[in-house]
């Protein structure tokens, strides 16, 4: 059997890790992937944006299945248009993935739908934005409707942050197109909790559900970033609140998706927060999220080769059992180059440790020195260092302390990934 990942950071390694265990006898071609994937397949040097050639590569190739790690080319419509030729592809439609790249269209569908998420409101004018914050009180977010690699979200402490805010997306256009129109939303206090749920369009089987820490600084201060690190199982993600937020957020979703006319098939990652009066939507992603993949496929018993072809096929998931998850815990920490989130500094050299048991290390940015082959930063996640233990303050400690002995010059890292759960359980015992 072919498969093709789309993609070339930690997640997509993180992906052909897993369908490497599921079936070691597959053959992985990775688009464009790093070096940390060429272990486990072949690596084309052809970037997740260039459709047509990707295209041309699955039909040639004959690839069983194609899977698509990042954001933008399922908004390019790269699953229309692998579906157009026959090819099996896991992911949504440029139609279906509005739920991410257009939050106005996801806003609207949640409201539309009594799906619970923050109120909010839309605009494309700074100066009815700015009026419009007098409906919110401090802290408020702004956001911008379109992809922003993960930049796209201000929690403004103050109005006058806020103001600065609107005028950067609305005014300087600091995320281009994608700024053009905004949503101001209420904050909401909670903690963040990511699920994801891979769905046939009717079905949806619930992953096993992480915590993320999105800010670059300890103690979850500074920007927000792609993410710095997650953990998981996270005992907030009790069998009863996961029941509810299927019942109240992610079929009710489905069904919307569907009445849109734009079924929603791949994916489905809800970023979620427990307020007190039960989880509420921040945002949905129609892809599998960056780094909380990382950490929650090492500890999937299941096959997930087989769900993934299963929906690539249109096959129904309604015979498909939840899948198995090992009792163990998983901490991944992020290690990011110099300048990460904003000017991101590259081409310094990269030396990893010698590998540890109950440890993997994803790469994300990360290249080759083409003449001396030496390994080079060359994007602002470098790695991800995933840790696998009995308990998560053994997983925490294992990645840190692995993910410290990565060296390169300005690299930045969190050394309290699982504070919340750690400091949650020393309070129980
Ligand atoms: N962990 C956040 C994301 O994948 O977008």
């Amino acid at each position: 059997m072919k498969v093709m990942i789309v993609g070339g950071g930690g997640r997509e390694h993180a992906l052909a890790w897993k369908l490497c265990r599921d079936n070691p006898s597959i053959e992985l071609i990775i688009a464009p992937g790093n070096p940390g994937i060429e272990s486990l397949g072949r690596c084309v040097p052809i970037g997740a944006d260039k459709l047509k050639d990707l295209v041309n590569l699955a039909d040639g190739e004959q690839i069983d299945l194609t899977v698509v790690g990042p954001e933008s080319p399922l908004e390019a419509g790269i699953v229309n248009l692998f579906q157009t030729h026959g090819l099996p592809v896991f992911g949504p439609t440029r139609e279906a993935a509005r739920i991410e790249t257009s939050k106005r269209f996801a806003k609207d569908l949640m409201v539309r739908s009594g799906i619970p998420t923050a109120r909010a409101t839309q605009h494309s004018d700074a100066k009815e934005a700015k009026a419009a914050l007098a409906n919110f009180a401090s802290p408020v977010v702004i956001k911008a409707s379109g992809l922003a690699g993960g930049k796209g979200v201000i929690v403004a402490q103050s109005t006058a942050e806020a103001e600065r805010a609107i005028d950067a997306m609305l005014g300087d256009r600091v995320f281009g197109a994608a700024g053009r129109e905004i949503l101001i939303e209420e904050f909401m206090e909670g903690e963040e909790l990511s699920l994801f749920a891979i769905t046939d369009g009717h079905q949806a089987l619930p992953l096993l559900a992480a915590q993320d820490h999105k800010r670059l600084l300890e103690g979850d201060f500074g920007p927000n970033t792609g993410g710095m690190g997650a953990y998981a199982p996270t005992s907030i993600a009790t069998p009863e609140l996961i029941s509810r937020a299927m019942t109240e957020i992610i079929r009710p979703t489905l069904s919307a998706m569907r009445e849109a006319g734009s079924p929603f098939k791949g994916l489905l990652y809800a970023g979620l927060v427990i307020t007190d009066e039960g989880p509420k939507v921040v945002e949905f992603n129609c892809r599998f999220g960056d780094p909380e993949t990382q950490t929650i496929l090492p500890l999937m018993d299941s096959s997930l080769l087989e769900l993934l072809i299963a929906v690539a096929r249109g096959d129904s998931l309604s015979r498909t059992r939840y899948p198995d998850w090992s009792p163990l815990c998983a901490v991944t920490t992020v290690v990011a180059a110099a300048g990460y989130p904003d000017k991101v500094r590259t081409g310094d050299v990269i030396h990893l440790p010698p590998p540890e048991e109950g440890v993997e290390v994803f790469h994300a940015g990360t290249a080759r020195h083409p003449l001396t082959n030496e390994l080079l930063t060359a994007g602002g996640r470098v790695v991800s260092v995933t840790a696998v233990a009995s308990t998560l303050i053994e997983a925490a400690e294992l990645s840190r302390s692995h993910a410290e002995q990565v060296s390169f010059s300005g690299k930045q890292l969190r050394r309290d990934i699982g504070w919340r759960e750690l400091t949650r359980s020393a309070r129980v015992t």
